[in-house]
This record gives C-alpha cells, sequence and structure tokens, in this order.
C-alpha cells in the first residue's frame, strides 16, 4: 500500500518523482482526475486550514468522493481507538484515509490498516506533505536542491516542519540551519544566531509559537519576542538578494515575521499554500498506484 507517513520513508527518486507529478499539476496536467473515482476520508484530530481543505481541494479536483471526519459527534467520545476508527472506515468501504492526529507517529498502531493512510501531520513529529510543498517551492525558485542554505526560525521544538525539512535537506543535498530561542532548539541540531542565519540563508523559513504545545506561557510579549527572534523589516533587508521568505502558516503577523513582510515581493507564503494542493493531488495519485498520467 502506497502510504506517505515520513520523508524519511522516501528514496531520493520517490521523492523526486512526486514534485515532478505535483509540477505536472499545475498545467500540463491541470484537468487530470483519477481513472476511477476514489472514496477517501479526512480524520483530522487536530485543528487544520491548509492542509486539510488543500487535501480536500485535491481530492475533489482528481474526482474523488470525499467525506471529512471530525471526532467530536463520533464515536472517539466514547472511547474508541485511532486503530478501531480507522479499521471502521476501511470497513465501510473508504479506499484512502488522510490523518492528523496529536500523537507523534500514531501511524505505528495502524501497521494492520490495508488502505493507503496519508500522514496530514503527527504531534511533533512529521509532516511529510507540508515538506513536499515547501520543497516544491523551493525547487521552482531555485532549479535544484544541492548547496541550497535553508534556515528554519522559531520554535523548532516542537515543530514537525521541521524535522520534515531536514531530513529532506539531508536526502538532497542541501543545508540546513536552525535559529530562535536556544531552549526550542533540539540537541545535535546544528543552530546559528538569527542575524548570521538571515544573511546566510536562501530560504529564510519562519516557524509560528506552538502556544498550545507549550507546557508555561512564553515569558516574553509578541514584541519583543518579534525584536529579538522574529523576522522583522531591517533584519529582512540583509537577506541575500535572490533569497525568500517562507511559512508553513498559520502565521502569527507581528510575532515570528512583521505583518507587512507576509506578503512581501521575496515571500513566497501564499505560493506554498497553492503549492500544497499540487503536491497532495501527486501523493493522492500515487497513493492509488496510478504511474502516468
Ligand atoms: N501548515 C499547516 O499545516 O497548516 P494547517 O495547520 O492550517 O493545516
Amino acid at each position: 500500500k502506497n502510504s506517505l507517513l515520513r520523508i524519511r520513508d522516501l528514496s531520493k527518486d520517490e521523492l523526486m518523482g512526486i514534485l515532478e507529478d505535483a509540477q505536472g499539476f499545475e498545467v500540463l496536467h491541470k484537468d487530470w482526475q483519477l481513472p476511477e473515482s476514489k472514496l477517501v476520508a479526512n480524520l483530522f484530530f487536530e485543528p487544520s486550514t491548509r492542509t486539510h481543505y488543500s487535501f480536500a481541494s485535491a481530492e475533489l479536483q482528481l474526482g474523488c468522493k470525499v467525506e471529512d471526519f471530525t471526532a467530536e459527534g463520533s464515536s472517539v467520545e466514547k472511547g474508541e481507538t485511532l486503530y478501531d476508527t480507522v479499521k471502521t472506515f476501511e470497513s465501510i468501504g473508504y479506499e484512502a484515509v488522510v490523518i492528523r492526529h496529536k500523537k507523534d507517529e500514531y501511524f505505528t498502531e495502524l501497521e494492520n490498516i490495508n488502505i493507503p493512510i496519508l500522514n496530514a501531520g503527527d504531534g511533533a513529529g512529521n509532516h511529510p506533505t507540508q515538506c513536499l510543498l515547501d520543497l516544491l517551492t523551493i525547487y521552482q525558485e531555485f532549479g535544484k536542491f544541492e548547496g541550497i542554505k535553508l534556515a528554519i526560525i522559531g520554535d523548532i521544538s516542537h515543530s514537525r516542519v521541521a524535522s520534515s525539512n531536514k531530513e529532506a535537506m539531508e536526502l538532497l543535498g542541501g543545508e540546513c540551519v536552525f535559529s530562535g530561542p536556544k531552549e526550542w532548539q533540539r540537541e545535535g541540531w546544528p543552530y546559528m544566531p538569527i542575524d548570521e542565519a538571515v544573511k546566510w540563508a536562501d530560504v529564510v523559513m519562519m516557524l509560528r509559537i506552538q502556544k498550545e504545545r507549550h507546557a508555561s506561557a512564553m515569558s516574553m510579549t509578541d514584541a519583543e519576542y518579534l525584536a529579538k527572534y522574529g523576522l522583522t523589516k531591517e533584519r529582512a533587508k540583509t537577506m541575500k538578494e535572490h533569497a525568500i521568505i517562507m511559512h508553513p502558516a498559520p502565521v502569527n503577523r507581528n510575532v515570528e515575521i512583521d505583518t507587512d513582510l507576509v506578503e512581501a515581493q521575496n515571500s513566497r507564503i501564499f505560493k506554498q499554500m497553492a503549492n500544497g494542493v499540487l503536491v497532495r493531488k501527486a501523493v493522492i495519485k500515487r497513493a492509488f498506484g496510478v504511474k502516468e498520467f
């Protein structure tokens, strides 16, 4: 079964194949649909706007029939496990599931599920489709990954985007450094102070403070955070001429990034979202084992 759970489960060729298909969906195969309509369920146990609705958009564009599941009002409220919930969807005719769940690597509990699982984010673990859309955005800009310098700045310890992008850049020959508050870094990952990182990078990727995953409230104000660790207009002026700003979003404007930079000429934040639909179309095509357009 062609699940997509983690970036590290993909070979370089498989990853590049997904990006190639995603790029194909932008123009050449814009109206392409699956040879047969498929029944897909989107199971989101954590909040989401972009991932949820761009998966839904991709599924509908590919001619799938789509059902959105919410734990509220389901038998999860009676204590049904994740495994039994997903096994139920498989038993009643669903042909693939998209899952976001707060538990790191929730999918290790789902080994006996026989339909493809597309991971839409697991706790602080992995966010493979976000990573693929980030990669597509970088590739569209630079036409390569070798030697590309990516600085990921912010709440690294709670970020599944950071870990998936680190794995991808290691696979593809790019360089990755991390910045932000020292207490939010991961042990052994390369660290660079923000002023240095912003000048060094080809891609400056800002991350949201994931307040919902923090045990205690932040000890500084939003304005203090922006001045110390955020992408201010002054810092943005020190970026390389060709460098771009990225952010997986949702954005906390004027916290990790000055609001005027979100739609600046060198920002690709909304382009990333558009690329999310292309990448998700590609992983759905792959999930159903369709090789050719
Ligand atoms: N980037 C991202 O995963 O956004 P959502 O949480 O809105 O899906």
